[in-house]
């Protein structure tokens, strides 16, 4: 099974109490439940992780970079305007789907932009847990499309 991240950003470990009317009542451990289970139906070892600190994230994608490991990343706040994190993803080679439990677009002025967006393969928003779901689905079929080049020795 191929080892996939999914990474998410501050604020994201208080899902269920933060907002449940914009984010809905599923805690961090129902999202991760979720994303296991999805990955495991399409040959996926899902790894969830979550932090609110910038420099681990940014560490994490170097991780992912040097692995080769795909990713799945919600960003959270860090979408609007962490050119670092933006830099540090750049740098991956495996395909990289950007996520949101909401819809960005469709809220504040200053969620409208993802300094992310473009150094992705594509973004999933706008539906929840499933949100996930669908990312890790395109996940899958990025791989099978780009062959089974995994982590070089
Ligand atoms: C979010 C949207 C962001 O604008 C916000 O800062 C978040 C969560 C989402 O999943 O909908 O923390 O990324």
């Amino acid at each position: 099974m191929r080892d996939v991240l999914v990474l998410n950003g501050p604020n994201l470990g208080r899902l269920g109490s933060r907002e449940p009317e914009v984010y809905g009542t599923a805690t961090l451990d129902d999202l991760a439940e979720a994303c296991v289970a999805a990955g495991r139906e399409l040959g996926l070892h899902v790894e969830v992780r979550q932090t609110d600190d910038e420099a681990e994230l940014v560490g994490w994608v170097h991780e992912a970079a040097d692995g080769r490991v795909p990713v799945v990343l919600n960003p959270a706040a860090f979408t609007h305007y962490s050119y670092a994190l933006r830099d540090a993803l750049a740098m991956r080679t495996a395909p990289l789907v950007e996520v949101h439990l909401t819809n960005p677009a469709a809220r504040e002025a200053f969620r409208h932009t993802s300094v992310v967006a473009g150094v992705a393969d594509g973004t999933v928003a706008g539906f929840g847990v499933l949100s996930y779901e669908l990312a890790l689905r395109a996940l899958a079929a990025l791989l099978a499309e780009r062959g089974p080049a995994g982590p070089q020795p």
